[in-house]
Formats: structure tokens, sequence, C-alpha cells
């Protein structure tokens, strides 16, 4: 069994991001796999310091949510990426899981925990910055040797108030898309 799991990196809890991420994960169980929903608003993940005490320790000073997050990412077949548009980026939230993680799995990690797994990255606005945020999450995805399965169209969804994506036909077939390319690459690498 494979396991997809799927991280909503807004602060808002039960917003257009954690749906788009629930929906793509309903296509990776329908495909074989099972599935984890991590929220960043549930979860602390404050910004790198670059201290670099993790170089010498193997372990991140900052007492937060971190570790357990990585240990979540690191028990995954398949990650999936999720941000909305802020200001044409990815979220805070996102930016610091993501330079926590990348720096802790090169200093910490020889850079070793992600070879392999299936990646691939979703992004959601009201209207502007999709393609931003979308490539700065696919961006890290390949530089943590992540494998990104093809898909017919890029998995964006435009909504500003909570629940808006869930009218966005395109956005909830492209994330559905993702998240059955994702488990079905994930359960053949695993053959
Ligand atoms: C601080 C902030 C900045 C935002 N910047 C943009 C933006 O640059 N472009 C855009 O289209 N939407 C922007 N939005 C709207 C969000 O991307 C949009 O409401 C999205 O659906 C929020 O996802 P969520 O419900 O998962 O939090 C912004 C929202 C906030 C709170």
């Amino acid at each position: 069994m494979v396991l997809v799991l799927g991280i909503a990196g807004s602060p808002r809890k039960g917003g257009n991001t954690e749906l788009i991420v629930e929906n793509a994960l309903k296509s990776a169980r329908e495909a074989g796999a099972e599935t984890d929903l991590l929220l960043l608003s549930e979860n602390r993940v404050e910004p790198c310091r670059a201290c670099n005490a993790c170089a010498a320790t193997g372990e991140c000073v900052i007492k937060d949510d971190f570790m357990k997050v990585f240990n979540r990412m690191a028990m995954a077949d398949g990650i999936i990426m999720a941000s909305p548009s802020y200001f044409e980026s990815m979220t805070p939230q996102m930016k610091a899981l993501i330079d926590r993680t990348g720096y802790y799995n090169s200093v910490a990690r020889g850079r070793t925990t992600f070879d392999g797994k299936v990646a691939g990255a979703i992004s959601v606005a009201r209207r502007t910055g999709l393609a931003n945020v979308w490539t700065q999450q696919l961006l890290f995805i390949l530089s943590q040797k992540m494998i990104v399965p093809g898909i017919t169209s890029y998995a964006n969804a435009v909504g500003s108030a909570p629940g808006d994506v869930l009218n966005d036909e395109e956005g909830m077939r492209t994330s559905s898309d993702l998240g059955k390319a994702i488990a079905e690459l994930a359960i053949r690498l695993k053959e």
C-alpha cells in the first residue's frame, strides 16, 4: 500500500486550499492509495534561523511542530504541496516549511529523505499568482529529487471565499487528475 500526503499551506482552516487538497486525496484513494492530510493551519512551523546547528547535532533547535511534519513527509510515498497565492507568492507558512525541510534534509540527512518519492503541486488564488505559486513549489519538489508525474493540465484553482473552489470545475478536475497520477505512479514504483 502506498501513502499519499497532502499538505495544505494556508493559515485558514477549512479554506479553499484544504478543500482542493482533499479533492486530490479523494482521487488518490480511489486509485488505491492511503492518504494523510496535513494542515499548516494546525501545525506551527517557524522560519529557518540559519543557525546551522542541525549540521552538528542532526537536530533542529527550534521547538515547534517541524520534526512532526517532516516525519509525516518522510513516511509518505507521494506528496502533494498546495498553497494559496499571497501577493503572487506562496504563503509564509509554506515557505517556512520548504526552507526548514530542504535545509534539514540537506544538512542533517544528506539530501536522501525524499529520493524517488512522487510529488506534485497545486496553487489556489482569487485571480493572480497561480503559475508563480505552482512553480515555486514545483522547484522545491525537484530540488529534493522527487519525481513529478505528467498531468493533462496544471493543478490550479480559483476562489476567494472559503468553498469557492468547489465551483471551479477545471480546478476540481485538474486537482483530481493530480491526486490520481501521484497515486498511480507511486503504486507502480513500489511494485
Ligand atoms: C494576505 C493575502 C494575500 C493574498 N494575495 C493574493 C494575490 O496576490 N492574488 C490573488 O489572486 N489572491 C490573493 N489572495 C486571496 C487568496 O489567494 C484566496 O482567497 C485563496 O482562496 C485563499 O485560500 P485559502 O482559502 O485556502 O486560505 C490573498 C489573500 C490573503 C489573505
